[in-house]
């Protein structure tokens, strides 16, 4: 669907209520003022994401009457500049008219800031007063952090050390931090980055964004399964035989190998969108849909993954990474002849996991979690297999297997719920035939898309901490993930254990070799 079709609504207001349903989907509580800090201001996702989204959000009335937004980067550069320069980098979709830009633009500021030097911050505070006596913007703020991590300590410490992580006590004047991942790079540099954070923040005020749980149909697998009440019965290891889980790219490194070469698939992937994917199919529901309620029934999902040892480790894992290939018809370089990235590298682009949950609903299900780079083609989907019929009395007729049935929750690219089943094949003979029932989750719905950064940001707004993650799940995510990682990094047929694939192709073979549900 078209971004902004329709009645262009988030916030809802007595006028926009006689819109019926797109009102009764809007916000009804006012937001307060805020001023939006963004540390990174000169980057890509502060270009590429972040201004696109506050932009929309603006457009669809979802920002605050009264807000500013405050750049911070190293390179110099005057408002005008800083304005100049976001323009540019609008998708060419966008829909404003000639005046939304500048509209808005009137509420940017840059401020050029050496990230670790105290004077910069205490520059940066005048520059907040200052802003708020002339707009109004409130004492209320938010620091996004679209830095580089090896920047977040220092930030967070020279936020804190000027007193600009400090809330009023009276509840006026809220200060929000919002951290992108990586939440570190194993257990204890995720343990220490949330300690130096805490040393300012406390965390009610600290916002970790995935923006998997930020986009629609992954936040809609909570009401498909509770809100309905013919799935859950079936939703458990007596009648799912597997669940697939592919988040499937076809997009290489880009401009990241420096990032990437330290992360690989398992720290970029798995550690967050996977294993939140994985919670939100796998939890149990919460007594309340509350923040803290959902977020303790994703930990649970997390606590009980069950780690696998590092001598069986092909039975659950296969690491490949993509060779050269082409993609729509264009030819496509190895990931070892990407610029930035060592020509020996031995960092996985793809990976598929089985793992299992030791749970009372989940024993002995196997849940396949694939994701990769530069394959054939880009699908976010997670499909849920259903066992076999206990018995065929058609076998014998037929002489045929009968597939069982699945349900698919596509993300990307249609945003959809599938329901495949057997029906008879019109005619004199009996014969069966598998059919899908297809829902597209925007038929009929006109109301404003968030896209996921809109969401994120408008609920860090509102201090809602529904769809971001907790440090516990992140401790615990990173605790079965540590050791498969470093089983991984350490050992001495690394390169042995690396299947290479041809970019535009569904990954290595040997992904096969671990279960069903292959691509
Ligand atoms: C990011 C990863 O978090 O998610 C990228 O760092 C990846 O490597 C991206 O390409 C995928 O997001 P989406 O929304 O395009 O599926």
């Amino acid at each position: 669907m078209e971004k902004g079709m329709g009645t262009d609504t988030i916030v809802s207001t007595a006028a926009r209520e006689a819109d019926g349903l797109n009102a009764q989907c809007a916000i009804t509580e006012p937001l307060a003022p805020c001023t939006i800090v963004i540390f990174g201001a000169t980057g890509d996702l502060t270009a590429r994401k972040l201004i696109p989204a506050l932009f929309n959000l603006y457009h669809q009335h979802g920002l605050p009457e009264r807000f500013v937004i405050v750049g911070c980067g190293r390179t110099r550069l005057t408002d005008r500049e800083f304005r100049s320069k976001l323009e540019t980098a609008l998708p060419a979709s966008d829909s404003s008219g000639p005046d939304g830009w500048q509209n808005f633009a009137k509420r940017l500021f840059y401020q050029t800031i050496d990230y670790d030097d105290r004077l910069s911050y205490v520059q940066l505070a005048d520059t907040l007063k200052s802003l708020d006596k002339k707009n109004h913007s409130g004492e209320n703020l938010i620091f996004y952090l679209a830095l580089p991590p090896s920047l977040y300590q220092p930030v967070t410490r020279r936020i804190g050390q000027a007193g600009l992580s400090e809330e009023n006590s009276d509840g006026h004047g809220w200060v929000r931090l919002v951290v992108e991942k990586p939440f570190g790079r194993d257990l204890e540099t995720a343990i220490e980055l949330d300690r130096a954070i805490h040393a300012y923040f406390k965390e009610h005020q600290i916002f970790r964004i995935d923006h998997y749980l930020a986009k629609e149909t992954v936040q809609n697998m909570l009401m498909f399964r509770f809100a309905n009440s013919i799935f859950e019965p079936v939703w458990n290891r007596r009648y799912i035989e597997y669940v697939s889980i592919n988040a499937l790219e076809t997009l290489g490194v880009e401009h990241r190998a420096g990032y990437y070469e330290q992360a690989g698939v398992l720290r970029d992937m798995f550690q967050n969108h996977m294993m939140q994917l994985l919670a939100l199919i796998a939890m149990e529901p919460p007594a309340r849909f509350k923040a803290e309620q959902v977020r303790d029934e994703r930990i649970k999902i997390f606590r009980s993954l069950r780690p696998f040892s590092t001598e069986n480790m092909a039975d659950h894992l296969v690491l490949g990474q993509y060779g050269s290939g082409r993609i729509d018809g264009k030819n496509i370089q190895a990931y070892r002849e990407e610029t930035g990235v060592d020509p020996g590298s031995l960092t996985p682009t793809f990976a598929r996991m089985k793992v299992f949950l030791d749970n009372w609903r989940w024993q002995g299900v196997p849940f396949y979690l694939t994701s990769g780079k530069r394959l054939a083609k880009k699908i976010t989907e997670i499909s849920i297999q259903f066992k076999d019929v206990p018995h065929s009395m058609f076998r014998k007729i037929l002489g045929e297997t009968i597939s069982a049935n699945r349900i698919t929750l596509g993300i990307y690219p249609d945003e959809k719920i599938t329901l495949t089943f057997q029906t008879k094949q019109p005619g004199a003979r009996v014969c069966l035939r598998p059919v899908t029932m297809n829902f597209d989750y925007h038929r009929n719905e006109s109301g404003p898309v968030l896209e996921a950064y809109e969401k994120v940001l408008l609920d860090c707004i509102l201090g809602d901490h529904m769809l971001f993650w907790r440090q516990d799940g992140v401790e615990r995510c990173w605790w079965f993930l540590t050791p498969i990682l470093a089983a991984c990094e350490n050992c001495e047929d690394r390169g042995r254990k690396l299947h290479f694939y041809q970019s535009g192709s569904w990954g290595p073979e040997e992904a096969a070799d671990i279960g069903p549900g292959g691509l």
